[in-house]
């Protein structure tokens, strides 16, 4: 049994028990209907729903969204709690999330304990709350605030929540406190359903729009809860709930709430990752206080870390140590620490040392010098002899090949790469590689440590780039070859906002710098690599102009303050390059850029798939979400691809590489999956 029904001097006292977060799936909503089935057979004058554990209900089974509905369901639960021949106090023992607060919404009375989550953020996962929130609790705690809560999806503590008047009391015990209640309390207390239609609140509502528009763009979801809320005020409760059950129904099945979910699951999976095995980092060195090293031994620091932070010399440690106070500083501003605990952590958990003298013992080196080989495979070389041989020896190149940085360590076993995203201490996903000779204990214990971090880890295997930054390469290399054949940055980097990008390909390199790239290009030689299309437009943008991006105050774009203007002196590149290699330039359709550009992607990710570099395709769709901006609600490139068909995919890649086989390959694994109509989980090779 899921839910249990205790009867005692009048009181039915229902507890949801289904661990570990007590979700109301199909088994749940039918002993809920029976428990209550045997509370009214009883006669019961009060009825007390709570949870077991350490949740009330935190929401909907969403492995159920991709089946067809099955009765009860959650509504025809909710009605019934509220038409109940007794009051029901909802006694909110720990988290109310979606359905869960519907729920309590259908109780006469809600109690809650000290600082539990309360919200419905169903938005989050493409759909609307479907068993009465948008028409409830703006009747409860009126528009606007039922606005701000359900259409970001924002969840609330107790103590906000007895403010807004969402609930009516925060007690330790809300089962005794339920127990305890004169009945005059609970006779007086109508249900939602009793209460006037709120007050309608056009201002709230256009602001909730608008809001919605520039923070959820290109989501459906959060405008038709916006839609619902506001009707509220002009439809009866019947009608209203009508009403919102047909949206959610349509939602559930939409291809953004399937895009949603899937992120939603392979994070879960993530989050699981690092449970099993491996020992706890208590020191850590890490070597370079640049952009990368201070924010890696900070994030450290926070979770209880000792660090300490090596340069090369007296000047770059007190830059180091700028670096690392800034981010202090900025967290005190933030009001996420004191300036006394900021001090005090500086100086508990922090040390900075020029050069590898006296350096203390660690469990961990983490290694983010330059991004050159020769001053990596130094760092290391240096390490090994001023550290034990037990500890873990890791890099955060990014485009460096961590096999031949390991090159001639003594007991490679514990070396691997651990590819964190700028900002370190903000971004939440890091790549953590296995090199050649990594050991098993070494990954486990990693794995162990970005958890702690609460970081997303994704696995991966050695290549150029890794997951993410092969991914992004190809993809600048597709729209380049679109810059080549007609189209301009701006039009790319519109297009690409369009489809819901954080920002475009164009944009994001001013923003991080042309240098990068260029140096890349320059190290894999691509000017002259045989079978590959070299498109000259970016390096003679750094060779003849000089302009890096924003930092120079010019790169793709031209720059006034903030404010970026396509540039005529980078659109007589793009088109003299057009002409060298003898291109009639051709106009490219937004929907056609975004097709080629997300193709390039979904392309790069099955290879890499094909390769054993990742371990599934969930895990390509995190590192594109979290670290590139692609967006969550699209699902990213392997779970669009798989949704919009892969043989559709196949075919427009065909296409593709008839009429350019130098730019574009097709994976085998695409035949593959085409021909056996296998989903790609099942055909990626784990390695
Ligand atoms: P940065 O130039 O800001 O910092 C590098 C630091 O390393 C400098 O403070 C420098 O003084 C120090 N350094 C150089 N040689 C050293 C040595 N032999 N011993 C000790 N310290 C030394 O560079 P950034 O951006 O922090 O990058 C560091 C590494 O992280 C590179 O491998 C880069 O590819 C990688 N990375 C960078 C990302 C970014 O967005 N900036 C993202 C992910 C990885």
């Amino acid at each position: 049994m899921t839910v249990t029904c205790e009867i005692d001097k009048g009181v039915a006292l229902i507890t949801i028990d289904n661990p570990p977060v007590n979700v109301t799936g199909l088994a749940v909503r039918k002993d809920l209907m029976s428990a209550l089935d045997t509370a009214e057979a009883a006669g019961v004058e009060r009825v007390i729903l709570t949870g077991a554990g350490r949740t009330f209900v935190a929401g909907a089974d969403a492995r159920e969204f991709d089946l067809p509905p099955e009765a009860p369901h959650l509504p025809d639960i909710v009605a019934r709690l509220e038409a109940f021949p007794a009051p029901v106090i909802a006694a909110i023992n720990g988290a109310a999330l979606g359905g869960g607060l519907e729920l309590a919404l259908g109780s006469r009375m809600r109690i809650a304990v000290p600082g539990v989550a309360l919200g419905l953020p169903e938005v989050t996962l493409g759909v609307v709350p479907g068993a009465g929130g948008t028409q409830r609790l703006p009747r409860l705690i009126g528009i606007a605030p039922a606005l701000g809560l359900i259409a970001e999806g924002r969840t609330i503590r107790a103590e906000e929540a007895l403010e807004l008047g969402l609930i009516d009391a925060v007690e330790a015990d809300p089962v005794s406190a339920a127990r305890s209640l004169a009945p005059s309390a609970l006779t007086e207390r109508p249900a939602i359903s009793a209460l006037p239609l709120p007050q309608p609140d056009e201002a709230a509502v256009a602001e909730a729009r608008a809001a919605a528009g520039k923070k959820q763009r290109g989501q459906e979801a959060p405008p038709i809860a916006i839609s619902l809320i506001a009707d509220s005020a002009r439809l009866p409760l019947d009608e209203g709930l009508r009403a919102e059950r047909a949206a959610f129904l349509d939602r559930r099945g939409s291809d953004q709430a399937a895009a949603l979910r899937h992120v939603f699951f392979a994070e879960r999976a993530a989050a699981s990752l690092g449970q099993d095995g491996g020992v706890e980092i208590a020191t850590a060195v890490v070597i370079g206080g640049g952009t990368m090293g201070a924010a890696i031994a900070y994030a450290l620091a926070q979770v209880g870390v000792t660090v300490a932070l090596v340069e090369t010399d007296a000047a770059a440690v007190e830059r180091a140590r700028a670096n690392v106070g800034k981010l202090y500083a900025e967290a005190v501003t933030r009001g996420k620490m004191t300036e006394a605990g900021a001090e005090t952590a500086l100086a508990r958990r922090h040390s900075f040392h020029a050069g590898y003298e006296g350096l203390p013992q660690a469990d961990i080196a983490i290694e983010a010098v330059f991004e050159n080989l020769d001053v990596k495979r130094a760092v290391f070389a240096a390490l090994s002899a001023a550290l034990g041989p037990d500890t873990i020896l890791a890099t955060n190149t990014s485009y460096l090949d961590p096999n031949a940085i390991a090159e001639g360590l003594e007991n490679p076993g514990r070396f691997l790469g651990l590819h964190f995203f700028s900002p370190a201490h903000v971004m939440k996903l890091v790549e953590v590689i296995r090199a050649k000779d990594t050991a098993p204990e070494t990954l486990a214990t990693v794995l162990r440590l970005t958890r702690r971090l609460k970081k997303i880890a994704v696995r991966a295997g050695v290549c150029d780039g890794f997951i993410g930054n092969r991914i992004l390469t190809r993809y600048r290399q597709i729209c380049d070859v679109m810059l080549l054949e007609g189209a301009l940055p701006a039009e790319v980097d519109a297009a690409m906002r369009g489809f819901g990008m954080a920002m475009g390909p164009y944009e994001v390199q001013d923003l991080s710098g042309l240098d990068i790239a260029y140096a890349n290009r320059k190290r894999l030689g691509w000017a002259t690599k045989p079978g590959h299309r070299y498109i000259a437009i970016a390096d003679r943008i750094v060779d003849e102009t000089g302009r890096l991006g924003r930092k120079t105050g010019a790169g793709w774009y031209d720059y006034e303050g903030r404010t970026q203007t396509p540039s005529p002196v980078i659109n007589a590149i793009v088109t003299a390059e057009s002409s060298r290699a003898g291109i009639l330039r051709r106009p490219f359709a937004e929907d056609e850029i975004v097709a080629r550009a997300t193709a390039a992607m979904a392309a790069e990710g099955l290879a890499i798939l094909d390769e054993g570099i990742a371990e599934s395709p969930a895990d390509i769709d995190l590192v594109l979400v979290h670290g590139y901006g692609f967006p969550r609600w699209r699902g990213g490139p392997m779970h669009q691809a798989e949704r919009q068909g892969l043989a559709a995919l196949l075919g427009r890649l065909e296409a593709y590489a008839a009429e350019d086989p130098l730019s574009w390959t097709i994976p085998e694994i695409l035949r593959r999956a085409v021909a056996t109509g296998q989903p790609l989980e099942d055909l990626t090779r784990t390695s």
